[in-house]
């Protein structure tokens, strides 16, 4: 399976995923500045992903400060990863866990500090793929064997630290020795589904069919869909979910044709201190990401844009959120909090 993200004595190496799937190239960040410009720019995205990201660039921003300086830029290192992207809460809960181990060690010798912020950093990353696994093997029985599952933008491995969320029960499900097909949604403006699922389940040998987001209404209401199955970016205390934009309309979709709409995701994605969805914010992203494709216009130079990279779908849309602690239903004010107690 492709390696997202690693930590390495040179810095931080990511796969960059925006110029999969032409070309395999990796980076290295040195500097935590260069890991907050991978985030903003998205060589590295994904909820999960992003988190482990940000944890390894605050031990990189520590590891690289002098002796005299990571009491003075901790801070600063933190505030600027936090300010890369608004919407997936796992970079925020990534950040405060590095808060509280830095919070335990303050005070002690540099090279101290710096082994304790790396050696959290790296569980982070290894915890991850666990909880994937974990994911998958609850998720596993919701797919049925012989069944096409849909899916929207990419919550594989190349959105995590390894194994994926709702690519993880996807992959699970297989591993359990059934036979599975994945439709999945291009996700424009940019093209998760097409550049990276498409090209992630070729790499592991699971069917995939790639399809335009407007043409997943017609699938959906063909009867050869057996589920959806979605990650998630920040999940409010009663289930409503944001996730990558279309994901609504492919729930309400799936709803009305009495498919089951599934979300995968780690507690880690859970937000319990916001009651409903409509708290949680959206990032919006540059016009030009909807007005080029490669580079090349697609639209009047000038026209007016929009472009919100998250839609927030209403949890009585939700057939069911599946954790690392298992499967929760609803009413999802008492099962997620289960979850996290
Ligand atoms: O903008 P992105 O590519 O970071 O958005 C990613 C998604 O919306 C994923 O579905 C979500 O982060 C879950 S990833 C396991």
């Amino acid at each position: 399976m492709v390696e997202t993200i690693q930590w390495t004595d040179d810095g931080v190496v990511m796969i960059d995923q925006t110029r999969l799937p032409r070309e395999e190239v990796y980076v290295t960040c040195r500097t935590y500045e260069e890991v907050a410009g991978a985030i903003r720019r998205m060589v590295i995205r994904g909820a999960p992903a992003i988190g482990v990201a940000a944890a390894m660039g605050v031990a990189l921003g520590v590891a690289r400060a002098g002796d005299g300086e990571i009491n003075g830029s901790f801070e600063t290192i933190c505030r600027t990863l936090a300010g890369t992207r608004p919407t997936a809460v796992n970079l925020f809960w990534a950040i405060e866990r590095m808060r509280r181990v830095y919070a335990g060690v303050q005070g002690r010798p540099a090279a101290e500090i710096r082994d304790r912020l790396i050696r959290e950093a790296v569980e982070i990353y290894h915890e991850d793929i666990a909880i994937n696994r974990a994911i998958g093997r609850h998720g596993a029985a919701l797919v049925p064997d012989g069944g096409i599952v849909l899916t929207h933008c990419n919550a594989g491995a190349l959105a995590t630290a390894g194994y994926g969320t709702a690519l993880g029960v996807i992959r699970a499900a297989v591993e359990a020795g059934k036979q599975v097909a994945v439709y999945a949604d291009e996700t424009r403006p940019f093209l998760q589904g097409a550049r990276l699922t498409v090209w992630e389940l070729e790499q592991d040998g699971i069917p995939a069919t790639l399809i335009t987001d407007n043409m997943a209404g017609h699938f959906l209401r063909s009867g050869r869909i057996a589920c959806v199955v979605v990650g998630a970016d920040r999940i409010a205390a009663n289930g409503d979910t944001a996730n990558k934009i279309g994901t609504y309309s492919v729930a309400v979709l799936a709803k009305e044709n009495a498919i089951p709409f599934y979300v995968a995701a780690p507690v880690s994605t859970l937000d319990l201190s916001l009651a409903t969805g409509d708290a949680i914010p959206i990032e919006q992203r540059a016009a030009e990401e909807v007005t080029h494709v490669y580079g090349v216009p697609v639209a009047p130079e000038g026209a007016r844009v929009e472009n919100p990279a998250f839609d927030v779908t209403p949890a009585r849309y939700v057939t069911a959120i599946v954790t690392e602690r298992g499967v929760a239903h609803p009413p999802y004010e008492e099962s997620l909090r289960r979850m996290v107690g």
